[in-house]
């Protein structure tokens, strides 16, 4: 290990004479013709020249000018290894408090405590101190080679102390990178999850949505071919009807002329019994009842089929998303018209590619849901279109009750619904979610509870691939 050499000694002691003995055994020019040379030379090779050539010794008579000297080594950017004190120092700190305060600016500072005898007990000295590792005593009367140890042996320690520091800094740096590592790597991974949880919801949803399309599609077309003749039979009854009644007016005109009054009678109580003026009114009336029945049916089976797509004529065309957004206000109206206002705001949009069936569809769910949250008080529902970042976006925004954070999350869940039975399935939202997802748009939901609720459909104004699968057959 390569060790920077912190060879700074501070000796503190009252007496001058103790600091020319230290300087003699620390500092090398000092030690001519002394014999401590080659006792150390004795014991440990020839090196320690070396050694001893680097101690820098330095002098405080007092514990006051000691701490003077560490604080302005530390301002210097040089501390002291270590510290030789004297246990008495009259008349200023003893050498305990000197250590005390000396540790209060320096911490790592080595120190030796140096005493003739003991006036304080040392396991005094070393309750007062927060010893841990960093003191040794030194007994006078001493030996060079034990100030020469005990010099040597600090100063490398402080300089280890040192090193072990800046090791465990450079480990806990490490430790913080790679906890934040971890933690990064953790996050992105939850996210992924996080999306994936989502995918696989949506394509549960989907392919709910798409098995319940199948069987709109199938009851929409088994529906269909009944409907069919029994609507054309209804044209042909009507016309037999017509011929029929035609008939019986001169039926009825020729009883006057039948010869036996008898008959005549009979003919004339039946008519009575049978009411035959009251059929002749009601049974046209009965007959347009049920037509109109019947083109119901066939419109709603023809909904179920656009619905479905199944059976769409449209395919993906370049349309006017408010001549599509009108014809919906107009089949709502009957929803709508005895709950609020509606209040129309288009923008300049451009054509956009589209299913127009779908997207009438949303407009529709949205207008109806709007129109459904409004309470018994008249509302305003807005209806605006726009145009942002290349893309449009259509919002229908209800002045209704709103709708609860809690619940929020779930309203697009296929079959979802807070509405009594018979009043919602709980489809609307989640056929429409899906059906903007085909579009590539999105759709996005604000709303304050008691305030009302604001939907925003954003779409592409082309689709990004040519969606040749999608178009009829
Ligand atoms: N504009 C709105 N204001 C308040 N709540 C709404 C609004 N739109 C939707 N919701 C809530 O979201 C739920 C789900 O809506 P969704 O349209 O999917 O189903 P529904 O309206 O209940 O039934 P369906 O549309 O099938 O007749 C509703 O039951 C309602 O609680
Ligand atoms: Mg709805």
């Amino acid at each position: 290990m390569n060790i920077s050499p912190n060879r700074r000694i501070l000796l503190v002691d009252d007496m001058p004479a103790i600091h020319e003995d230290f300087r003699k055994i620390l500092i090398p020019h000092a030690l001519e013709n002394s014999d401590f040379n080659d006792f150390e030379a004795a014991l440990f090779g020839d090196t320690p020249q070396v050694v001893a050539a680097a101690f820098e010794l330095d002098s405080a008579y007092q514990g006051q000018e000691a701490l003077a000297k560490v604080q302005s080594s530390l301002e210097a950017g040089l501390p002291y290894a270590m510290a030789f004190i004297d246990m008495r120092m009259p008349p200023g700190w003893d050498g305990v408090e000197t250590i005390e305060r000396l540790w209060q600016a320096d911490a790592r500072l080595q120190v030796v405590i140096c005493t003739a005898f003991s006036d304080h007990s040392w396991d005094e000295v070393l309750a007062r101190l927060d010893v841990r590792d960093r003191l040794l005593i030194l007994k006078k009367p001493f030996d060079a080679i034990e100030v020469r140890q005990l010099a040597n042996t600090l100063t490398t320690k402080w300089e280890l102390s040192l090193q072990a520091d800046a090791h465990l800094t450079r480990l806990e740096t490490a430790v913080l990178e790679r906890t934040r590592e971890i933690t990064r790597t953790n996050h992105a991974l939850q996210t992924e999850i996080n999306e994936r949880k989502l995918l696989q919801e949506q394509l549960v949803q989907s392919e709910k949505l798409a098995s319940i399309g199948q069987l709109a599609a199938g009851v929409a077309h088994e529906i269909n071919n009944p409907i069919g003749f029994i609507f054309s039979n209804f044209g042909t009854l009507k016309g037999y009807l017509d011929r029929l009644f035609n008939m019986l007016a001169l039926y009825q005109y020729a009883e006057n002329s039948v010869n036996t009054p008898e008959f005549a009678a009979m003919l004339q109580d039946l008519r009575e019994k049978m009411e035959l003026d009251y059929l002749k009114q009601d049974i046209p009336q009965l007959m347009d009842e049920s037509m109109q029945g019947i083109e119901r049916v066939r419109q709603i089976v023809q909904d179920l089929k656009d619905f479905s797509r199944v059976d769409s004529a449209q395919g993906w065309l370049m349309a006017n998303l408010h001549r599509g957004i009108d014809s919906t206000l107009n089949v709502a109206a009957n929803e709508i018209k005895y709950k609020a206002d509606v209040i129309k705001e288009y923008g300049a949009i451009p054509e956009i590619e589209c299913l127009p069936s779908q997207i009438n569809q949303v407009v529709m769910n949205l207008v109806v849901n709007a129109a459904q949250a409004i309470g018994t008080q008249r509302g305003r529902i807005t209806i605006r279109t726009g145009m942002q970042d290349e893309q449009v976006w259509i919002e229908v925004a209800d002045t209704g009750s709103g709708i609860p954070p809690e619940t929020l999350n779930h309203i697009f869940e296929p079959f979802f619904t807070t509405k009594p039975v018979g009043k919602g399935t709980g489809l609307g939202l989640s056929l429409s979610y899906g059906i903007v997802q085909k579009h590539h748009g999105r759709f996005e939901v604000e709303s304050v509870v008691g305030q009302g609720t604001t939907f925003r459909v954003t779409l592409p104004i082309r689709q990004p691939v040519q969606r040749t699968e999608e178009r009829p057959a």
